[in-house]
């Protein structure tokens, strides 16, 4: 089975941050979720590099559009490299392969008659890229509504997508299938602006040098979201009108500030185009310090290079992925992120892996017990595998690492109860074998949320790293050979000074 997931594509204006991490990381762990269960995962991200604001970025820099951007995506993939982000392919909207793209779905949906020729008079945000309906600006005090900056006034000929036309069908194709938005609560938001009644879209500005250029008689530059959304299909190598076998997303991520791009004109456009729909897309809500939005001039933008310096990069994947339910907005606080760090990966899961090995080299001589597991214990598992996939499935990977937490505690428990220190060397044998066998398929169960620490467990249980990436999620892997010797061990996390 197959799995194709994407994030957005970053606009690469300003340094990664906080934002651009959360979704990235939380792609990748789903990517990794879906390989360790057997699928064929095809995971895209990338840089979207085209627009007025890229421009002036640049020019700001006093470098050329071109540099400017060369420069910034290795900025993005540095970070991704630095956060161990498992993609199968980086999209510059700059490349040859994506201007190909948008200039064949131009072309096609001109030839539909899906896109037509018009003049453009209204507002526009520069920060936003987004055209303003006249409608919802005070003349008087023309700001964007969004984001409350300053618009521009523009009348130009401009090629317009029929959107409206398509305003039936997007309402009744989500009436049957609602569970393409996530999180389901964000449905009404989608279906009302729907019923509002739609207008067709501006997709061409005359004026911007930085963009993909129109495949009409005059030239244009192509609106920048129309070319950045249409990314996900250059991502699976659209070409002749058929995507490859990814086709269609299975889950794409956003934030819940660009769901009405992917709910609406993505959608139409795909329609438009004759081309199944996602199966889920996916808002998630933002971070904010206290309860303000991070933004530069506030001063309060959180630096992601900085926490992954002093925490690791498993403690800011963890802390992200587990503090806040997928979905909803995340204050981060540092108190927040410590404790966090030292209650659940320091004290339950660090400790747990410590004090087993521990007991394991002065008792068994580094030894590792196997063979025998309770009944109970072995529920416990079964549940606890269900569970997660269940919760993965539905993109909720706060509840996801609580069901693995609840495990990490069974076995805490059944140390502190069996005493294997003091118990007669059979008993202490029997527990430490239950507690080798819930490490290492814990390790398993974790690994899409912290890989290196996986991988530090699999060398402490001896267990090859390339063998562990062959291995199916199940309970073989409980199963340690009879013998093995404890392999090297590392600490895994170690406790933050308040
Ligand atoms: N380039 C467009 C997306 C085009 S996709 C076809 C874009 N880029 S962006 O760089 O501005 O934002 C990318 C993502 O970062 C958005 O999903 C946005 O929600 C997310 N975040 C930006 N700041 C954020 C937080 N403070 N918290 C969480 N995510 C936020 O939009």
């Amino acid at each position: 089975m197959k799995f194709y997931v994407t994030t957005p594509i970053y606009y690469i204006n300003d340094q990664p941050h906080i934002g651009h991490c959360y979704t990235t990381i939380a792609a990748d762990c789903l990517s990794r979720y879906h390989r360790i269960t057997g699928k064929d995962v095809f995971f895209l991200t990338g840089t979207d590099e085209h627009g007025e604001k890229i421009a002036q970025a640049a020019e700001k820099k006093g470098m050329t559009v071109q540099q400017f951007s060369d420069q910034m995506s290795e900025i993005f993939k540095k970070m991704w490299e630095k956060l161990g982000i498992s993609y199968s392919r980086f999209i510059r909207t700059t490349e040859v392969q994506h201007q190909n793209t948008v200039r064949q779905v131009f072309k096609k949906l001109m030839e539909n008659g899906d896109i037509y020729q018009g003049e453009y008079a209204g507002y526009y945000c520069i920060p936003c890229e987004f055209f303003i309906p006249k409608t919802k600006i005070d003349p008087s005090k023309p700001v964007c509504p969004d984001c409350g900056r300053e618009v521009k006034i523009l009348k130009e000929k401009s090629y317009f997508f029929r959107l409206s036309k398509y305003e039936k069908s997007l309402l009744s194709y989500l009436e049957k299938k609602p569970e393409m938005i996530q999180p389901p609560f964000r449905l009404e938001e989608v279906t009302n602006f729907i019923s509002q009644g739609l207008t067709d879209l501006s997709i061409t500005r005359q004026h911007t040098v930085w963009g993909i250029e129109s495949p009409t008689e005059e030239k244009y530059s192509i609106y920048v979201w129309f070319d950045a959304l249409l990314n996900y299909l250059t991502g699976v190598d659209y070409a002749d009108g058929k995507p490859n076998k990814y086709w269609p997303p299975d889950v794409q991520l956003i934030g819940k500030d660009i769901l009405r791009f992917h709910s609406i004109i993505w959608p139409a456009i795909l329609m438009a185009l004759g081309l199944e729909l996602p199966e889920k897309i996916f808002a998630h809500g933002w971070w904010t310090v206290g309860s303000e939005k991070m933004s530069k001039s506030k001063g309060n933008v959180i630096n992601p290079v900085e926490l992954i310096d002093r925490f690791g990069v498993d403690g800011f994947r963890y802390f992200l992925l587990r503090e806040v339910p997928f979905g909803l907005d995340g204050e981060y606080s540092e108190e927040k992120f410590i404790k966090r760090y030292n209650s659940d990966l320091a004290n339950d899961l660090g400790n747990l892996v410590n004090r087993t090995i521990n007991l394991v080299e002065k008792l068994f001589n580094g030894i590792l017990p196997s063979g025998f597991i309770s009944s109970d214990i072995e529920t416990a598992i079964d549940s606890t595998i269900k569970n997660v996939d269940h919760y993965m499935t539905n993109v909720s990977f706060s509840e996801a690492l609580t069901e693995i937490w609840k495990l990490v505690g069974e076995f805490n428990k059944l140390l502190d109860k069996e005493k294997p220190w003091t118990a007669p060397i059979d008993s202490a044998k029997n527990t430490l074998s239950q507690c080798i066998a819930g490490i290492s398929i814990i390790s398993f169960l974790v690994y899409p949320f912290i890989p290196e620490t996986s991988k530090k467990i699999w060398k402490i249980l001896n267990i090859e790293e390339s063998v562990a990436n062959k291995i199916i999620l199940n309970k073989d892997v409980m199963k340690i050979p009879e013998g093995t010797k404890a392999g090297k061990r590392e600490i895994l996390f170690t406790r933050i000074k308040i």
